[in-house]
């Protein structure tokens, strides 16, 4: 890439090769921060206003005052986004407690560190949707506030590392018997003809794509419903689906080393990947 790529760090823009945070930002000390991911196609954050609206609980939920309004998030990642050539772009926002000497209670008079990047968009290549990606299942070892979208992710990366040593993508996650999600997407089981997601509470992220799903199903004419989903509801799936900013829809066609029904992309993925193109071009 000839041009810098420019980051934007509390007040400026400025190249990523300059941008320095200082040691004692909770968010480097403590993971003390929430994140955002959001897509952009043609230059068009999707689904902006769901993001900035989950950004606004989730610095709600640790009592980080949100540093900007919905029209101020906007403009920053319009602003970031103009400055790169990508035509499709993955955001990604951050917000920290700020700089303070080390203690774990909240520090006082202190700014948030606002922190804001942009890299293009790096579309799963359709010989990996043509055959669907492998998933491994794995206990739920993270917090009890997985709604929150923090930066603290020592959780989703040891799961997503255990993944990866077995050769998966990704992992499927499960607390006290009931599926959760995977370490970076929500998962979905399809048994006859209808689709199941897990409960949107503390144990899961709800993804931006989760109501996404809601709005594609209804469309497709697909029944959807959250509930409890056992081991055994997983295995005897006829499709498993994974969901994500940077992924988008996936087809799950192996898990534990054992093929999803026929272990080919089903159906119902197909329906459902479509209406996502539909959604994102409308
Ligand atoms: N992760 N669950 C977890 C634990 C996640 O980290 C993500 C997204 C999702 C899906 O959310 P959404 O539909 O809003 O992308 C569910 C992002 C992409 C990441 O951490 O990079």
């Amino acid at each position: 890439m000839s041009d810098p790529q420019f980051v934007f760090l509390n007040d400026a823009f400025v190249p990523l090769d300059e941008a320095r945070v200082p040691v004692l930002d909770r968010g480097f000390i403590f993971g003390d921060g929430i994140y955002e991911v959001v897509p952009v196609y043609g230059g068009r954050p999707f689904r902006i206003a769901e993001h900035l609206a989950r950004l606004e609980r989730s610095l709600a939920k640790v009592r980080i005052a949100n540093p900007r309004d919905a029209a101020g998030w906007t403009h920053l990642i319009e602003q970031l986004v103009q400055r790169h050539p990508w035509p499709d772009q993955v955001v990604y926002l951050q917000v920290t407690r700020g700089v303070a000497r080390r203690d774990h209670a909240f520090p006082e008079g202190v700014a948030p560190t606002v922190f804001a990047m942009s890299n293009p968009f790096v579309h799963v290549p359709p010989a990996v949707r043509a055959r669907g990606i492998a998933v491994v299942t794995l206990p739920d070892e993270r917090w009890l506030h997985c709604d929150i979208k923090s930066t603290s992710l020592l959780g989703n990366v040891l799961a997503r590392q255990a993944a990866v040593d077995a050769g998966a993508a990704e992992c499927v996650m499960f607390r006290n018997g009931f599926m959760t999600e995977g370490s970076a997407s929500n998962i979905w089981v399809v048994r006859d003809g209808r689709v199941l997601g897990a409960p949107r509470d503390h144990l899961v992220l709800e993804g931006i794509r989760v109501g996404l799903m809601e709005a594609l199903c209804a469309a497709c004419g697909l029944p959807l419903e959250f509930r409890n989903i056992t081991r055994e509801e997983v295995f005897a799936a006829d499709e498993l689906l994974s969901t994500s900013a940077t992924k988008e829809v996936l087809p799950i066609t192996s898990i534990d080393g054992r093929p999803v029904d026929t272990g080919v992309p089903g159906p119902i993925y197909a329906r459902l990947y479509a209406a996502y193109q539909e959604a994102k071009s409308a």
